[in-house]
């Protein structure tokens, strides 16, 4: 039974490692006995994530390498396959989002939340499906999506639409590798303390209105969501691929108008 909720062994690739949800899923994978190859664009937070992880004596290299690059991709596999041997996890976290009105958003900026989220993404799956497809044990792959794939406010237009574009994605992946063994999924999380949403912890009204919406009254931890992320690599959960796991606290749940006094 101890084996249903184990990842002992198994190598996973995290994408976006120096971030709050990515970080949270190195360090959590490679405290339960796996192996990680950390990687992002941020050298610096990469090289601290590594330095805190592997001084706990846990397992894990880094790789710097920028997701829009398919170059930088192909040698984050060449180096996991050198460093491990195999891929089993494959985690695909990095996006950003610019919060403008759709009347002031800028071609510019457009392209840029599409070709990190949806494209970025799009080259970590396809590049890392062709290699995992030969793994005897098949795989687990974690993309990101958002809430806002569901329900949104204003100024979320570009990033609203990679990440409901990412469930359609994830869910033909599903579709088209579950003959290997490979199970893709997408976690859908809430409101998160991290560096991404810095500009709303920083305005205390839109700070507040968001753990107003939760059941919970608060925001989630990275861990919370990491939690959620390495569960999916077990062999736990085996039968789900193809599909959202909601770790929200609740806020896709209520629609929050009114409370009545019952
Ligand atoms: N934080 C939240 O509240 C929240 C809510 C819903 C969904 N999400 C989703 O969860 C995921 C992780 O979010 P987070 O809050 O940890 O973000 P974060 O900003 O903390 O981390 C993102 C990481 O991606 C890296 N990155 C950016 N561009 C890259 C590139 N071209 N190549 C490689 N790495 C790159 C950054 O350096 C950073 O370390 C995202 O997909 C996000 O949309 C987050």
């Amino acid at each position: 039974m101890r084996e249903l909720f184990s990842v002992e062994g198994r190598v996973a690739v995290v994408t976006g490692a120096a971030g709050g949800i990515g970080g949270a899923i190195a360090e959590l994978f490679s405290e339960l006995g796996g192996r990680v190859v950390a990687s992002d664009v941020d050298e610096g937070g990469l090289s601290r994530l590594v330095s805190r992880i592997s001084s706990r004596g846990f397992d894990v290299r880094g790789f710097r390498a920028d997701i829009t690059s398919v170059d930088d991709v192909r040698s984050l596999i060449d180096f996991s396959l050198r460093s491990y041997g195999r891929v089993d996890a494959l985690y695909v976290v990095p996006a950003i989002n610019i919060r403008k009105p759709i009347g002031k958003y800028s071609y510019e900026e457009f392209d840029r939340v599409i070709n990190l989220n949806l494209r970025g993404s799009f080259t970590v799956l396809k590049e890392f499906l062709e290699v995992m497809k030969n793994n005897p044990d098949g795989g687990s792959v974690v993309l990101f999506s958002s809430i806002r794939h569901l329900v949104v406010e204003p100024g979320q237009s570009a990033y609203a639409a990679t990440k409901a574009a990412i469930v359609q994605l994830a869910k033909v992946a599903a579709v088209e590798y579950g003959k290997y063994n490979i199970r893709v999924n997408v976690i859908a999380p809430g409101v998160v303390d991290t560096p991404l949403t810095q500009q709303i912890k920083k305005d205390s009204d839109w700070y507040r209105a968001y753990l107003e919406k939760t059941v919970f009254k608060r925001w989630a931890t990275p861990m919370e969501i990491a939690s959620v992320a390495v569960f999916l690599a077990m062999p736990a959960s085996s039968y789900i691929t193809g599909t959202v796991i909601y770790v929200d606290g609740g806020w896709t749940a209520i629609d929050g108008r009114y409370e009545p006094k019952l």
